[in-house]
This record gives structure tokens, C-alpha cells and sequence, in this order.
């Protein structure tokens, strides 16, 4: 639990940078798994600060973005192919061509191979070293809404009510927000070695406590964490308010 946001990120962006040098020392891909929303911006602030201030170099990172909405173009203003290019990819040395992002465009015929290949390529590296985590409202993880199986694949979800509230503002409106997203599955989120989840302000308290404190249930897929043998909530003293 940190004072503030800003000093948690700076915290998690630290041991994010170790681990680039780690895998970096020893001539190996850094695989890190990543969320947007606006939990992780400060997150990526710190890394684009680090990489412009202080050398960090993410030559040999590869990313796998969590999910993405359905459909969705990669140029729209709410795409997250478009969020993460901003926050980040275009800030840093990554290589475009590892970065990787659920693809928005794709026919719905085709969805399900892809989201196959898509944890393949997880696979052929080794697996995700660090996976970085939001929380929904009701607990989701990556889009796996309430009622999400802890074995889940890579697939096309429907979002849940709650969802589509919060990410209405975005979009103008609820009956402009999509229905559907394609979001990394429940297990190969908990094969990741290392999960942070990172949580800020009063609002996400009660959840907080039901994912930590409570049962383990698929109604909280965020519960599914009290299960992973290297898993860390991050906090902010709001955050953190309701836990015993
Ligand atoms: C985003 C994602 C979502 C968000 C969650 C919290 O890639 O996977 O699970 O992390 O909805 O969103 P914020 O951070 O905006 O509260």
C-alpha cells in the first residue's frame, strides 16, 4: 500500500525496468503483459521518463496487450491500439513489430483461431514474465467479466452492464459503447511468473477487499489471484481503505 498513485507506479515502472535489464543481461526477450485504462497511465509516464531520462531501452521487450473492444478500428480515438501508441509504443525503442494488441477489425468468423494464435506466440516465448492488471467494478481481470472460468481462453466476450457504464464516457454514450471485446483469457493470465494488479481511489475499495479478503469465486475473477504463487495487489491508501 503507497501514499499515492504516483508513488506506487514509480514503484512497479522500477521493478519493471530490473526486470528488462535481467532478461536483457542474459540475451532473452522480456515478455510483459499489459493493460490500459486509467490505472497504468501513470505506470507508463514513469517508463517514458525512464527511457528518455535514464536510458532504459526496450530493444528486447515484447508486449501482449490484454484485450482490445470489438470491433474496433486501430485509428479510432477509444482504441486501445491508439491508447497504447500514444502512452507508450511511440516513446519508447520498443519494436513495432512486438507489440502486440487483440485486433479490433477482425471478421467474426475468424476470431477464434486468432485468439489461438494469438497465446501461441505467448507460448514460443516462454510465457509472460510480468502481467500488469486494472480492476474492473465487479472484479474483472483483462475483460473476463463475473462468471468468467479460471481456465478462460483468449476470445470474444460480451461486456457487462457495469462495464459499458464506466466506459461510456469515452464514447459518448452508453448506446455508442461496444457490447463485445476480445480480452486474454483467465489462464494464460495466471501462468504469467510475476502479476501486479494496481488499484487507486475509495471507489475501488470494496472490490479490493472481495478480490483480497473474500471467497475465491468466478462472480470476482480478480479472486482467482489469491491462487497465484507470485501475485501483488498495488494500492493507493484509498484503495486499500476497506481491507481488514
Ligand atoms: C484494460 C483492462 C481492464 C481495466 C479495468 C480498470 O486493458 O483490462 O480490466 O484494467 O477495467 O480500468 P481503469 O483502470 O480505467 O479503472
Amino acid at each position: 500500500v503507497f501514499e499515492d498513485s504516483q508513488a506506487a507506479s514509480k514503484a512497479i515502472a522500477k521493478e519493471i525496468a530490473k526486470l528488462i535489464k535481467v532478461k536483457q543481461s542474459q540475451k532473452q526477450p522480456c515478455v510483459l503483459g499489459l493493460a490500459t485504462g486509467s490505472s497504468p497511465k501513470g505506470l507508463y509516464a514513469e517508463l517514458v521518463r525512464l527511457h528518455k531520462e535514464e536510458g532504459l531501452s526496450f530493444k528486447n521487450v515484447v508486449t501482449f496487450n490484454l484485450d482490445e473492444y470489438y470491433p474496433m478500428e486501430p485509428d479510432s480515438v477509444n482504441s486501445y491500439v491508439r491508447f497504447m501508441k500514444t502512452l507508450l509504443f511511440d516513446q519508447v525503442d520498443i519494436l513495432p513489430e512486438n507489440c502486440h494488441i487483440p485486433d479490433g477489425k477482425l471478421a467474426k468468423a475468424d476470431i477464434a483461431d486468432y485468439c489461438s494464435r494469438y497465446e501461441s506466440k505467448i507460448e514460443v516465448l516462454g510465457g509472460i514474465d510480468l502481467q500488469i492488471l486494472g480492476i474492473g467494478g465487479n472484479g474483472h481481470i483483462g475483460f473476463n467479466e463475473s462468471g468468467s472460468l479460471q481456465n478462460s481462453k483468449t476470445r470474444l466476450v460480451a461486456l457487462d452492464h457495469i462495464t459499458r457504464v464506466a466506459a461510456s464516457k469515452d464514447f459518448a454514450g452508453l448506446s455508442n459503447t461496444p457490447k463485445t471485446a476480445i480480452t486474454l483469457g483467465v489462464k494464460k493470465i495466471m501462468e504469467a511468473k510475476r502479476v501486479i494488479l494496481m488499484a487507486w481511489g475509495e471507489a475501488k475499495s470494496a472490490i479490493i477487499r472481495a478480490s483480497v479478503e473474500g471467497q475465491v469465486t468466478n462472480q470476482v475473477p480478480a479472486s482467482f489471484l489469491q491462487e497465484h504463487n507470485n501475485a501483488t495487489f498495488v494500492l493507493d491508501k484509498g484503495a486499500a481503505s476497506k481491507l481488514t
